[in-house]
């Protein structure tokens, strides 16, 4: 009997899966019957932008967090897909943090390229999975909005590639319920325009506090203050942009901090990063973490210790993101095809507990890198997935960090060498401060200088 894979969520990780099925026929072998699941009506995950916040147009918890003008934070050689390079996708090398149209047309271009579309059944979401002790499988249970019908079919294996940044972890703090401005999650945050001339409050001090408040400040916010929890951020920031230790409460628009100041401030947002959040999941297979580099009970980050036929892509904390994904959905292809055994529970277990012992030792930023970069290295030693080199990534992490220190509203004109192809890419046309327009068009082409008589 053919096997029969559910995949839940059609971005980069689900993508991924359907791409290393794909390359597995490609080359001769005999492949599941895959069916991927995707709640929105189209592909790319969180590169897929919506306008919507709250609940879609069938009342489903909006799935993005994206927003407008968001560029990526990190190089883009770092997250480059070992099977199809940028230079491929674009003709050409471009430069090194795209916006996030640019980086959704790459991820497309691959997978149109395999052809695996047919595979996708758009606009239905995934409500339920059980396994079936007797049967040894998984039923499925899904709602089709586009023919308005719910299914239940059963399946093998269960790849859960639902990611893990679209729950908002919201806290209330004493004062919010009679807050005179707006509050709101960064998971709602769309259009950095809305705070124009706004005396802006970023609560949370990692990737989207330091965005988000960069976004306001480049499209005129009149000021804005961020405050951390645990540790500051510490950039250089601009002369309008105050960091300060917890807010405490907000009495009417004024803020009170740790540290015994105040502040008038129009709007609050959220930068509290995300939940692991699966509801259509039983207690028995679901993954229940933090946002960290080795969640527990994940065989190679990838498989449910208790039912390894229940995988997990991408849900790690993520310096590495898309060439992870890959490696991950390549091995967990050769699982399932059956080139790679897994070892018994007890086994499993000890290497888990051994990756999460290495985690809690590390202490900086080039540890955390270089540690995700050796989990991925045994992976990708593992597969066919072409080997690329992982060391060259991690020195581009550091050289990041350094650019990101020395000047952070200017690391995104900063610009590297492809560790897949080699090639140098060019400095962006376009000072990432004044370049207001995040069209691909705009990028990929430079501004018309205006033609003189
Ligand atoms: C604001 C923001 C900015 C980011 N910027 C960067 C960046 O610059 N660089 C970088 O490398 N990474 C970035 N990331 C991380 C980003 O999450 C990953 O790049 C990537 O999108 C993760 O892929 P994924 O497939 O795991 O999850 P997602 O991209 O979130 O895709 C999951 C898919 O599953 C679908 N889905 C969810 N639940 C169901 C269900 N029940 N049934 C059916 N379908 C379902 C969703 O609709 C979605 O299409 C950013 C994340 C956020 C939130
Ligand atoms: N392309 C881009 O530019 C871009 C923009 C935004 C986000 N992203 C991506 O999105 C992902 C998520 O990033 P994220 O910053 O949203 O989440 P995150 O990295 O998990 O960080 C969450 C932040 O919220 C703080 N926090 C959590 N609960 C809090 C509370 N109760 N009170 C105060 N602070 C609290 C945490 O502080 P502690 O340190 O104290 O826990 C931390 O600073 C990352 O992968 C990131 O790369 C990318």
């Amino acid at each position: 009997m053919t096997l029969r894979v559910a995949i839940i969520g059609a971005g980069p990780c689900g993508l991924a899966q359907l791409r290393a099925f794909q390359s597995a026929k490609e080359g001769g072998a005999d492949i599941p019957e895959l069916v991927c699941f995707e709640k929105q009506k189209d592909w790319g995950g969180m590169w897929n932008y919506t306008w919507r916040t709250g609940l879609d147009e069938h009342g489903e918890p909006v799935h993005g967090s994206m927003y407008r003008y968001l560029w990526s934070n990190g190089p883009k050689e770092c997250l480059e897909f070992a099977d199809y390079s940028f230079d491929e996708h674009f003709g050409r090398p471009i430069a090194s943090y795209p916006p996030r149209e640019v980086l959704w047309d790459y991820i497309q271009g691959r997978v149109l390229k395999a052809g695996v579309r047919p595979y996708i059944r758009f606009e239905t979401v995934v409500r339920r999975v059980e396994w079936i002790e007797e049967r040894q499988r998984f039923a499925v249970s899904v709602h089709d909005y586009a023919n308005d019908v719910s299914e239940t079919a059963e399946f093998d294996y269960v790849v859960n590639a639902c990611g893990h940044f679209s729950t908002p972890n919201v806290p209330e703090l004493p004062g919010f319920q009679s807050f005179g401005g707006r509050i709101l999650h960064a998971h709602d945050f769309r259009d950095a325009l809305e705070f124009k001339g706004k005396d802006v409050l970023i609560v949370g001090a990692s990737y989207s506090a330091e965005d988000i408040g960069s976004q306001c400040y480049k499209y005129g916010a009149r000021s804005i203050t961020s405050c951390y929890r645990s540790e500051p951020m510490a950039y250089r920031w601009p002369a309008n942009w105050e960091e300060k230790p917890m807010l405490l409460k907000v009495e009417g628009k004024m803020a009170y901090f740790a540290d015994g100041s105040h502040k008038s401030i129009d709007a609050i947002i959220l930068c509290t990063g995300y939940q692991h959040h699966f509801p259509f999941l039983p207690d028995s297979l679901a993954l229940k973490t933090a946002n960290r580099l080795w969640p527990l009970n994940l065989y190679k980050g990838v498989f449910w210790e208790d039912n390894p036929r229940m995988i997990y892509l991408g849900m790690q904390d993520q310096w590495y993101s898309f060439n992870m994904f890959d490696a991950q959905a390549w091995y967990a292809r050769d699982v399932i095809l059956g080139r790679i055994g897994l070892p018994d529970k007890a086994s499993m277990h000890a290497e888990n507990q051994a990756w999460r012992e290495r985690e809690e030792q590390l202490q900086t930023a080039q540890e955390m890198f270089e540690y995700q970069g050796a989990y991925i290295q045994q992976l990708v030693d593992a597969t066919d997935y072409p080997s690329f080199d992982i060391a060259g990534v991690n020195r581009t992490f550091l050289q990041w960090k350094d650019d990101k220190r020395e000047d952070i509203m200017g690391y995104r004109n900063k610009s590297y060498r492809s560790l897949m192809t080699g090639s140098q890419s060019p400095q962006h046309h376009t000072p990432w401060l004044e370049a207001l327009d995040d069209s691909m068009e705009a990028y990929l082409n430079p501004p018309q200088t205006a033609k003189r008589a």
